[in-house]
């Protein structure tokens, strides 16, 4: 088996959180004051919006942070909202990160 690269939080997953979620997932910002979720660190992150977590540790494909990325939705509710999908890199480092446990690391 190949070895999987270990996705890290702070210089991988955080930089792409930041460029194309906390424009809007941030304090007075469009998506947050739609969803109440917050982008800005990974408590916010891990607290979801208001209807609860949008990571659950180790399951990608129950996550709706993934998910809304991955485009396994609706078109009209992919992330980010109105803008180019992510990469299919970067969606598969978001992939990575949580199934390997989306620890603060
Ligand atoms: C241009 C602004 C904008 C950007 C950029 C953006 N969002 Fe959003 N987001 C919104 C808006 C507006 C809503 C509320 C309406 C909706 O659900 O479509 C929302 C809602 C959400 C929700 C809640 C959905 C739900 O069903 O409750 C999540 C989760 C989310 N965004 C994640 C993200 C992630 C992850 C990124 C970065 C990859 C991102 N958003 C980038 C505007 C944005």
């Amino acid at each position: 088996m190949p070895l999987r690269h270990r996705s890290v939080f702070k210089s991988e997953i955080k930089p792409l959180v930041d460029k194309y979620c906390t424009e809007c997932h941030v304090q007075g910002g469009a998506g947050t004051e739609a969803s109440g979720f917050l982008t800005d660190n990974y408590h916010n992150l891990m607290k979801g919006t208001r209807l609860g977590s949008v990571v659950v540790a180790g399951d990608p494909l129950s996550s709706s942070f993934y998910r809304l990325v991955a485009g396994k939705v609706a078109p009209s509710i992919r992330m980010p909202h109105g803008k180019e999908a992510l990469s299919a890199i970067e969606i598969s480092m978001i992939e990575n990160w949580i199934a390997q446990g989306a620890e603060n690391n």
